[in-house]
């Protein structure tokens, strides 16, 4: 067997087996295929796709590359990952309430992909936080505090890590085989009991329409299920970015806002629907409309905020950016951005933020790329408000003045607006 027949048997659409599927994800792990023949088999699997035996096999091959976490001294664990979104700081906000009504979190989490943002970028930005830590700190940061949020570090599904690096620099990232894989090797290697993912569909997502987003709900749930893992997954509408900010840091302020009660309208609905499911799935009440009254109660009493801030101090990170987040460095620019024109907000085309995003340097064009954590995008206004000429709708934080110059004139065609 070797890795050039394994790609000509994708690319002239065949199906893989079992054997096929574990000699490239151990060989391409152990280095022993290049990124480019990595990069060929990944582009033909895009392309041609894979059925559900193939995604399985791809799914347990990944989750075996590395070590499998045994979680169950720690009773049910509740694990929660989303499909990928355009200003999507649900985990930053959602883990730590969980975590505060006292079940135990532990989840590992990726970085930006594509045109969408990642939870690890979004934590690295607060200085001093690792998320580099050991498998026993791990175990002890859920046992001691209750949560811990890391990185694919250690040797967890090592496998879904370069798999993912290639994906984002290699525009490979939209497809059910090849997100239902990495999200469920991740999970089954993280180790948690139950599992609630969020599968996001609309302008913002990977799925751009909700049958899609059934289908890979679908997949994800049945590999979950054969693996031995309760997983839900629920679906999430994602046609303008989620809640007002768009880059790491930024986020990272918003979700602090968020913890303090000042949550967004489209956030909110996320937190509660997904927040009121897991507290369900660990076996805190069957009542949906109860459990969210208690998420919104440890927001209130600031319990929720506490348990963010014993993390971030748990993990190594300064939080005194938490308590103040002013101390965040700022872009040197933060131009505002007004569209000549009135009316109502039709549609902000998330895809398009995300990649601007991106272009302002907050995610990677090469794999090898460092991002800027302090670039984004902070919109004024959303879908359904109403848009005076000359009112500010969104601002640009940017480095670099050309850039920043180049997306005010961009964003301009991403806001459409209809005749009020
Ligand atoms: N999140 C992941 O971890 N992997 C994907 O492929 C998409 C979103």
């Amino acid at each position: 067997m070797n890795i050039k027949e394994i790609i000509a048997k994708k690319r002239d659409k065949h199906v893989l087996n079992t054997e096929e599927i574990n000699f490239f994800i151990n060989e391409y792990t152990n280095n022993n295929i290049t990124d480019y023949q990595a990069a060929a088999l990944i582009m033909a699997i895009y392309l041609n796709g894979m059925n559900k035996e193939e995604t399985l096999d791809l799914t347990l091959a990944m989750a075996n590359s590395g070590d499998i976490l045994d979680l169950t001294s720690l009773g049910i664990v509740v694990d929660k990952h989303s499909t990928g979104g355009v200003g999507d700081k649900i985990t930053l906000i959602l883990m730590p309430i969980i975590a505060s009504l006292g079940v135990p979190v532990a989840k590992m989490s990726g970085r930006g992909l594509g045109y969408t943002g990642g939870t690890i970028d979004k934590l690295e930005s607060i200085p001093g936080y690792k998320i580099n830590i050991s498998e026993k700190e791990f175990m002890q940061n859920v046992k001691k505090i209750g949560i811990s949020l890391i990185g694919q570090t250690m040797n967890l599904a090592p496998a879904d890590k370069k798999i993912y690096a290639l994906r984002d620099a290699t525009s490979t990232t939209e497809s059910i085989p090849l997100i239902a894989s990495s999200i469920m090797s991740k999970k089954i290697a993280a180790g948690a009991n139950k599992i609630v993912l969020d599968v996001t569909y609309g302008s913002g997502a990977f799925m751009k329409t909700k049958e899609k987003a059934k289908e890979l709900a679908d997949e994800m749930t049945e590999i979950g299920r054969l693996a031995g893992r309760e997983t839900v997954a629920m679906l999430t509408p994602m046609e303008e970015p989620l809640g007002k900010n768009i880059g790491n840091t930024l986020e990272v302020i918003e979700a602090v806002e968020a913890l303090k009660g000042n949550m967004q309208d489209d956030v909110k609905e996320v937190v509660l629907e997904l927040g009121s499911n897991m507290l369900k799935l660990a076996g805190k009440g069957n009542d949906l409309e109860e459990n969210k009254r208690k998420i919104l109660e440890n927001i209130q009493n600031g319990k929720a905020l506490e348990k963010f801030k014993e993390l971030v101090k748990n993990q190594g990170g300064d939080i005194s950016y938490i308590e103040d987040t002013n101390r965040f460095e700022k872009t040197k620019y933060i131009l505002p951005v007004t569209l000549e024109k009135e009316g109502r907000v039709k549609e902000i085309k998330a895809e398009e933020i995300g990649k601007l995003s991106v272009f302002l340097g907050g995610g990677r064009i090469k794999k090898e790329d460092k991002i800027d954590k302090a670039v984004g995008i902070t919109l004024n206004k959303k879908i359904g408000e109403k848009v005076e000429k000359e009112d500010i709708v969104a601002y640009i934080h940017a480095n670099d003045e050309e850039k920043a110059k180049e997306a005010v004139r961009r964003l301009k065609n991403i806001y459409v607006l209809n005749k009020d």
